[in-house]
């Protein structure tokens, strides 16, 4: 029996324990996108492409980079130009990335707390933005529709949200995919030490258990819920009136397994690209 992990605070402070547990170098070596170097270009290129859409508004395009962790989005968007906000919940992070962020402070706003308060704060306050963008952060959200829900709802006309890395719907891949997913996955696990919880948590996830109470049930979740389900969100951006594009792509802890996978052309997780149309 799946515990629903219903409490969106309940959530963010376990999130935001774990990642400030996580030592960064131990961060990097579990995180595709920050780990290897090709994937990490193909991305940045990703959101160049982006912000070169938004750029056209102005000078400093407002950016909302939710879960912003210590700048994998928020430093290059500074770079180019962009006045960010960076809303995580792990005040740790927030502090690495201020000092990565030395010289652009005029244009860096912090909102350190959950989410989804700071949402609705946003929403309640009438803050817009011209884009909002996430990197490996939704498949940390239980209510992951809400959240682009909400999200919508702050976007200018012609505005952008953009999101990467996160595991596609586990039930939309197909099985030569699946297959090649897990075996790479156990193949860069079996290296990774930690053995007795690392079986335990196995054993839950086989019988579908997540624990409330356990930091590696609650900041995977999505790995008992079929992973992150692309369809929904497509529809639900294309019923808020935007033009939503997923992108499928291969990416996995091992370099070797990344190096395959994208050879044979595989995809197990996806990037979304969604535009608001102008008359809504
Ligand atoms: C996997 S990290 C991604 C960090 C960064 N975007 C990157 O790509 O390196 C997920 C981030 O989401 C944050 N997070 C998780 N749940 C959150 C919540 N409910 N509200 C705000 N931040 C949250 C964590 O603190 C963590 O920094």
């Amino acid at each position: 029996m799946t515990e629903p992990i219903d409490s969106p605070t309940k959530s963010a402070s376990v999130n935001s324990e774990h990642f400030s547990r996580v030592g960064e170098k131990k961060f990097v070596r579990g995180s595709p996108h920050l780990k290897h170097p090709a994937l990490a270009t193909s991305m940045l290129g990703k959101v160049r492409d982006v912000f070169a859409q938004v750029r056209q508004r102005g000078d400093h395009p407002e950016v909302l980079d939710m879960g912003a962790g210590a700048g994998m989005l928020t430093l290059p968007l500074l770079e180019m130009g962009a006045s960010v906000t960076a809303a995580d919940a792990t005040q740790a992070l927030m502090d690495i990335l201020v000092a990565r962020a030395a010289g652009f402070e005029p244009r860096l706003t912090l909102a350190v707390g959950d989410i989804f308060e700071t949402l609705a704060q946003y929403e309640k306050s009438g803050r817009r933005f011209d884009l909002i963008c996430a990197s490996s952060f939704l498949h940390h959200i239980p209510d992951y529709l809400k959240l682009c829900r909400m999200s919508a709802g702050l976007i200018r006309p012609n505005g952008l949200f953009f999101t990467f890395q996160d595991p596609l719907r586990y039930d939309t891949l197909g099985k030569g995919a699946y297959w090649f997913d897990r075996s790479s996955y156990f193949a860069w696990r079996l290296f990774q030490g930690n053995y007795v919880q690392g079986f335990k948590t196995r054993l839950r996830r086989l019988c579908g258990i997540c624990r409330a109470d356990l930091s590696e049930d609650v900041v995977e979740y999505h790995v008992v819920r079929n992973g992150v389900d692309q369809v929904s969100i497509q529809q639900l951006f294309e019923a808020e009136g935007f033009t939503c594009e997923i992108q499928k792509y291969w990416s996995t802890q091992s370099s070797l397994f990344q190096h395959l996978g994208v050879r044979l052309g595989f995809a197990n997780t996806f990037a979304i690209v969604a535009t608001r149309r102008q008359n809504r």
